[in-house]
């Protein structure tokens, strides 16, 4: 089963308006492979702009977070509804650092990946261990735990693109090897396998994050179950081309 390799880049809370053009500049005059998929997720702020200066590109823009609900007072958010409004075609949920900083748990990051799926958009969700996790040989527990509280609420994961962000990778320079990888992609790919079928699990995008640079990508991009990247750091960088170009 061959799967179309899929590379988004994780801006989080980094850049300006400026900063933002001269990235998209750099992506729209660059070679890319065009059997890959792309996003870019800048912060919610510059969402539109980038969009815009997209216009119809292989590179297509993702949000970084939304709440569930349509509207209401919820001071600071922005929901599914109004991605959709604004039609923008992806968002990341369940973020380590949404779990970790803002106290995002499995079940919120179940009703809103449930709510976006609703509304049309592609979701890419996030998982993975933190080191003592790993330590303690939690880590495919802790994955299928958080992939478990997602599969309650969602039936169709067709348009779900799994992250497996090792918390201990991300931001870090220690990426995991491809070994280490390949283990809990494989590990996903039973569990998909037991809980949406067999048809289901060959068709679902896996990706690995966490310290992607252009020096690893290709290594891990060998990886059978490795159908991709969510780049953090990297995708701020010219290297994000490279990134994304790992499989030619
Ligand atoms: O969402 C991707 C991000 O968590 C990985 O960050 O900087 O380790 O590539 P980084």
């Amino acid at each position: 089963m061959s799967r179309t390799f899929f590379v988004g880049g994780n801006w989080k809370m980094n850049g300006s308006l400026d900063s933002s053009k001269q990235l998209i500049e750099t992506l729209k005059s660059a070679n890319l492979d065009s059997n890959t998929e792309v996003v870019v997720a800048p912060p919610a702020l510059h969402l539109l702009l980038v969009k815009e200066l997209l216009g119809n590109h292989q590179v297509k823009v993702s949000a970084q977070n939304a709440y569930h609900k349509p509207s209401g007072a919820f001071t600071g958010e922005v929901s599914v509804s109004m991605l959709k409004d604004a039609q923008i075609p992806w968002v990341i949920l369940g973020h380590s650092e949404r779990r970790t900083l803002f106290g995002e748990a499995d079940e919120n990051v179940a009703e809103k990946t449930q709510a976006a799926l609703a509304e049309g958009l592609g979701v890419i969700a996030c998982v993975g261990e933190t080191l003592q996790q790993r330590e303690s040989n939690e880590t495919v527990n802790v994955v299928v735990r958080q992939l478990d509280a997602i599969a309650d609420k969602v039936k169709d994961w067709t348009k779900v693109v799994v992250a497996y962000e090792p918390v201990w990778a991300i931001g870090t320079g220690k990426v995991a090897t491809a070994e280490q990888a390949q283990e809990v992609h494989a590990a996903i790919r039973k569990w998909a396998g037991d809980k949406l079928g067999q048809d289901a699990a060959a068709k679902l995008r896996i990706i690995y994050g966490g310290s992607v640079a252009a020096k690893n990508c290709k290594e891990l991009a060998g990886q059978p179950d490795i159908d991709g990247f969510l780049v953090g750091g990297a995708s701020l960088k010219p290297e994000f081309v490279d990134i994304v170009n790992a499989r030619l």
